[in-house]
């Protein structure tokens, strides 16, 4: 899968079948915080899916959508990265990095 950084970096890495995008992020250092380590108690795990793939995601479940209300840069296509988890039909999955730095400046 990859992850794009919010300066437009493009990181490819290895995407194991079972593992949660926050978990494969952690595993290549890529920064998604993940504060409550994926028990749906925080919105720090935030992604922005690529259009072309949000379909192929399973659909995000009420608790995940009441989460991510309070993500910052909410978009039509966010999830929480450790509600994704990784399967053979996500294969090539890509995700954004939301720029929380600079949503934080602005608040
Ligand atoms: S890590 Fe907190 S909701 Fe995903």
């Amino acid at each position: 899968m990859t992850f794009i950084e919010p300066d437009g970096t493009r990181r490819e890495v290895e995407a194991p079948v079972g593992l949660s995008v926050l978990e494969i992020a952690r595993r290549n250092d890529i920064d998604i915080e993940g504060a409550c380590e994926g028990s749906l108690a925080c919105s720090t795990c935030h992604v922005i899916v690529e259009p072309e793939d949000f379909e192929r995601l399973a659909e995000a479940s009420e608790d995940e959508e009441d989460m991510l209300d309070l993500a910052f840069g909410l978009t039509e296509t966010s999830r929480l990265g450790c509600q994704i988890v990784m399967s053979e039909e996500l294969d090539g999955l890509t995700v954004r990095l939301p720029d929380v730095t600079r949503n934080m400046l602005l608040d």
